[in-house]
């Protein structure tokens, strides 16, 4: 990212403002509950010739940032700010692109965006211009910055990696999260009939309000048997997992011969188990699927095609909670909690 002034060649005037300049960050340095996420004040890294300095202006939670916050996913380094989304407004750049001017609108569509590199839980992100794209004139700033990890994993699974036509039933486990609730609203542009799980009344209501034909509460009732039921017997035709564990059985269990479980996430653990005899004799097929597989450039044609979708007033996005930057543990412990439907996004300058 930033590069210190070699001892041979003293720092120009540019070179000292720089260092006197600070940003505002979430920043980790143990793993452990919401608490551990404390706002600091932190020097302006210098900008490398590739970099790009972002004024942010929202950052969206995701699931990724509470587990590695806790310390669940292997190889997360410490200290570190978190957050795997962001947008903003180009505020320094000194590369070569034509599209990346002062006060430009873009987005981070990155792979190591808080994930190995500094996150967007911070009023400034530097950041190769690799993983930075300008946002559609029109395109709403705080929406653009959902539609980075869930909307276009829900994309990439629904449209790229899942034989689904218009008209099937796709069942979408846990709703209510990130993923789920933007796998509902995709697949309502694109013509995806959907029935789906969730954990509470209100959240079903909402679930049923965004266009799911039928939404079953996983604490209250026997998921498979109430889906079994719906489908007269047959199963759907896929499942969009992105809970993990013992979803996924239950998940091929409410799958039809032949029909497709895409395995996106881990909520409920890293670990599954499945009856095989079940499995093959259904010749069912399970497939993993990896956002991170994706180059920027291609997640960018998928944000251009989301955000098309939007203008168009096809799709829209579900945001559940706005918080400053220094409420960014609040945040946390409301995704925690399993209380939100949508997304939670972090506006850094209010
Ligand atoms: N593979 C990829 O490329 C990729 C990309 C993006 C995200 N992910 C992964 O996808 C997962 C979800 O991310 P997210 O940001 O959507 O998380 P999130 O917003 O925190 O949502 C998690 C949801 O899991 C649901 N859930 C929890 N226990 C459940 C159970 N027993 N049965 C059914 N649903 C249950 C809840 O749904 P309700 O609210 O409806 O109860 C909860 O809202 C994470 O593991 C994340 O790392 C993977």
């Amino acid at each position: 990212m930033g590069r210190s002034p070699h001892p041979n060649n003293p720092p120009n005037l540019q070179d000292i403002w720089q260092f006197m300049l600070t940003f505002k960050a979430i920043r980790q340095t143990q793993f452990g509950g919401p608490e551990v996420l404390v706002l600091e004040e932190l020097p302006i890294p210098q900008l490398a010739a590739e970099d790009v300095l972002i004024r942010v202006h929202a950052a969206s939670i995701n699931h990724f940032d509470v587990i590695s916050r806790r310390g669940d996913f292997p190889g997360v380094p410490l200290p570190r700010i978190p957050g795997m989304d962001c947008s903003g407004y180009v505020e320094q750049y000194n590369g070569k692109r034509t599209d990346l001017s002062v006060g430009q609108p873009v987005v981070v569509l990155g792979t190591t965006l808080g994930n190995g590199g500094s996150g967007g839980y911070a009023t400034h992100v530097c950041i190769d211009q690799e993983e930075v794209f300008p946002v559609p004139s029109g395109m709403d700033l705080t929406i653009a910055t959902c539609l980075g990890m869930t909307y276009l994993t829900a994309w990439y699974a629904l449209k790229q990696r899942s034989p689904l036509q218009v008209g099937q039933i796709l069942l979408i486990p846990g709703v209510g999260g990130g993923v789920g609730s933007a796998a509902l609203q995709l697949a309502q542009a694109l013509g995806i009939r959907v029935i789906a799980t969730t954990s509470s009344a209100a959240k079903r209501q909402q679930a049923l309000a965004l266009g799911a034909e039928a939404c079953f509460n996983y604490r209250e009732q026997d998921v498979v048997q109430a889906v079994r039921e719906w489908t007269q017997g047959r199963g759907v035709d896929a499942v969009l997992d992105a809970v993990g564990g013992d979803s996924i059985q239950q998940g091929l269990n409410c799958l039809r011969k032949g029909g497709q479980l895409l395995s996106i996430g881990i909520v409920r653990g890293d670990r599954f188990t499945v009856d095989a005899i079940a499995f093959l004799s259904n010749e069912q097929h399970l497939l993993g699927v990896n956002v991170g597989q994706l180059t920027p450039g291609d997640r960018y044609q998928i944000f251009l095609q989301l955000v098309d979708l939007i203008q168009s007033g096809k799709l829209t996005v579900t945001i559940e909670h706005t918080f400053p930057l220094e409420k960014a543990a609040v945040a946390h412990a409301l995704i925690e909690s399993q209380e939100q439907f949508g997304k939670v996004v972090l506006l850094p300058h209010g």
